[in-house]
């Protein structure tokens, strides 16, 4: 599986407190069958402002403990951006970190609230731009729990959606386990992201068993695995010199 959305590293945002913390999570995901991790820490969002740089950096340590300790797991570099009105300008000066710092593919956060012309209107100009962009926990916004017909309008925009892994096991209530099943049944879910914070359960695998239980194996390989490995195109292992950081 590809976990495409994670607090996993150390000390940058509201995810792992530590290195001790970040490989926790990862043996964790490891277990459960996960062999590649998109490290997304929160951007742009006013509170947590990660760059580029620190997150790079933050990747090549996480890695070389990972190396350090015989982990095979993949760690790539994310971020999930917070939506503001400047979005679209900070991806024309180059400012947001895309998944696998692509240029490809965009992890956006939506405000709880938002004008949905707006917001599709980004959408739009992104993918003009030779991105997708993918909605992060479409499920458990409130706006899209209000008027979930926008999950549809934000497709035909060019976004695709991403569900988070506890959602589908119940973890943040009724409304968002419905909105998710029923964004599955409707086959709008492209892929699936732990969203793992400390304090929350790590459930990918328990997340897949409930997507081939609604959709059958083929939907979920498509969901965890599938889907997400087109992001994956053309990575070189993007951390040089891991082990001269003198990382162990
Ligand atoms: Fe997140």
């Amino acid at each position: 599986m590809i976990d495409t959305h994670s607090h996993i590293l150390p000390a940058l945002d509201d995810g792992a407190r530590g290195v001790l913390e970040s490989l926790k999570f990862v043996e964790i995901a490891a277990s459960q069958g996960v062999e590649t991790i998109f490290a997304t820490p929160h951007a742009h969002d006013g509170v947590f402002n990660c760059d580029r740089k620190k997150i790079t950096q933050a990747c090549a340590l996480l890695t070389g403990a990972l190396i350090a300790k015989g982990i095979s797991t993949k760690i790539l570099p994310g971020s999930e951006i917070r939506v503001n009105h400047d979005l679209v300008t900070e991806y024309d000066k180059g400012n947001l970190l895309s998944l696998n710092n692509s240029g490809k593919w965009l992890l956006l956060e939506l405000p709880p609230l938002f004008l949905c012309t707006a917001i599709s209107m980004m959408l739009r100009q992104l993918k003009d731009r030779g991105v997708t962009p993918i909605i992060a926990h479409a499920e458990r916004n409130p706006t899209i729990l209000n008027q979930p017909q926008l999950v549809d309008e934000f497709i035909q925009n060019g976004a695709v959606i991403q569900i988070t892994a506890a959602s589908l096991t119940g973890d943040f209530g009724k409304f968002p386990l419905k909105t998710a099943k029923t964004m599955v049944e409707l086959d709008q879910v492209f892929c699936l992201g732990s969203d793992i914070h400390p304090g929350r359960e790590y459930c990918m695998a328990n997340a897949k068993k409930e997507l081939i239980r609604l959709a059958g194996r083929t939907k979920a390989e498509l969901i965890t695995s599938e889907n997400p490995a087109t992001m994956l195109e053309n990575t070189k292992f993007p951390y040089k010199n891991v082990l001269s950081l003198g990382i162990n």
